[in-house]
């Protein structure tokens, strides 16, 4: 009987990987048919950037020599697209089905809407990456508590994030870990291009040092949402980190309302940098604007986006001196414990200078540090 792979994600942009992990499970499985089901809405992810037309496309693409079957099931029914509810339809339509998941997805089975029942439906074919932890052990592990049958497949998998892809495309960076036909479909259609006059004015208003700099802190952010799941939405993370320093070469106050205890001091830039975010760039959404604000000085009781946003600027890449490369390990690590230690670094550091503390971050230091709260 003929055997199909089942094959979902959002595919935001389909990747190499995707594809290795596809053309693998394919061989060792001796699979007949593929069929990929991108999501509509997921469950765990916000909505994608690009439509699910858009996506097909670059699957079709993508996989193309596998002749892939693109099915919108998950479009046709609108949401509650769990696998449990899912599968059965496929199976239906399909035959002989193996659903195909990252073995990130697979540790986190318990978190799936009722995972007994999707191993009552089809066997479930699971891929390790680099970077996690034995794949045939969480097979083993999933399989004894959930009933079914897991299958551990060779193949490896290298760690490619979508996420960051995203990031690096809108940045308008040609990624090497993108298929050659979805490169060119993005490139002709000009997709992922919608940031380009916003980073176009940034440029204007840095040095290029400054604006490697908010490239880096870009990346860092996408990376420390994705790596830790830290949920939040990819566009306030990008749009956060690209502009949090867009007014620090340009001190003039313009007269925007600004602390008056900030001005001729080096925090001034984060305040403002919020007034110019929403005057010169048209941002209204607060949750970046408060990003933006409090980047450099943090505060007591901080959002999930503005502690994000802090870190990854007092962390990123291109910053090579000690103690930063130590601090952003223990922060790839465990990001609380990376904010903290941080902070901590920071206050420290400005203590022994002696030129006193900007309130905010005193009161930062009071609250997470010397109060341990989260
Ligand atoms: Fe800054
Ligand atoms: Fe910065």
């Amino acid at each position: 009987m003929a055997k199909t792979l089942i094959f979902g994600g959002a595919f935001d942009p389909p990747h190499i990987e995707h594809v290795a992990m596809c053309r693998a499970a394919m061989k060792e499985l001796d699979i007949d048919r593929l069929v990929i089901v991108p999501t509509y809405l997921p469950p765990h992810k916000s909505a994608g950037m690009l439509s699910v037309e858009t996506r097909a496309k670059l699957i079709a693409a993508a996989f193309e020599d596998m002749r892939p079957v693109v099915d919108f099931i998950e479009r046709e029914r609108g949401g509650n697209n769990y696998s449990a509810l899912v599968l059965p339809i496929l199976k239906e339509k399909y035959g002989d089905i193996i659903y195909l998941v990252g073995g990130d997805s697979l540790q986190h089975l318990s978190t799936w809407y009722k995972p007994e029942e999707v191993l009552k439906i089809c066997p479930i074919a699971v891929c390790g990456r680099e970077g996690y932890e034995d794949v045939k052990e969480t097979a083993q592990r999933a399989q004894s508590e959930y009933g079914g049958r897991i299958i551990p497949l060779e193949y490896m998998g290298r760690d490619v994030s979508s996420s960051m892809l995203r990031a690096r495309l809108l940045l308008g960076e040609e990624p090497d870990t993108l298929p050659k036909a979805v490169l060119d479909i993005i490139e002709n259609e000009g997709l992922f291009e919608q940031y380009f006059p916003m980073i176009e004015k940034l440029r204007e208003y840095q040095t290029d040092e400054l604006f490697e700099h908010s490239k880096a802190v870009v990346k860092r952010a996408v990376d420390f949402n994705s790596k830790h799941d830290l949920k939040q939405p990819f566009e306030k993370v990008f749009l956060a980190a690209l502009l949090h320093d867009n007014a620090k070469q340009r001190p003039a106050l313009d007269g925007l309302s600004v602390p008056k205890d900030a001005v001729g001091t080096p925090v001034l830039h984060q305040f403002l940098g919020a007034e110019k975010a929403r005057r010169d760039f048209g941002v209204t959404d607060d949750d970046i604007l408060d990003a933006i604000r409090y980047h450099t000085t943090a505060k007591a009781d901080m959002t999930g986006l503005e502690k994000l946003i802090y870190t990854a600027d007092s962390l990123s890449d291109d910053r090579m001196y000690a103690p930063i490369p130590e601090l952003r390990r223990l922060a790839i690590e465990d990001f609380e414990a990376g904010f903290k230690a941080t902070l901590k670094f920071t206050y420290d550091k400005l203590l022994s200078r002696g030129k006193g503390i900007y309130p905010l971050t005193v009161e930062a230091y009071e609250y997470y540090i010397i109060q341990g709260k989260k």
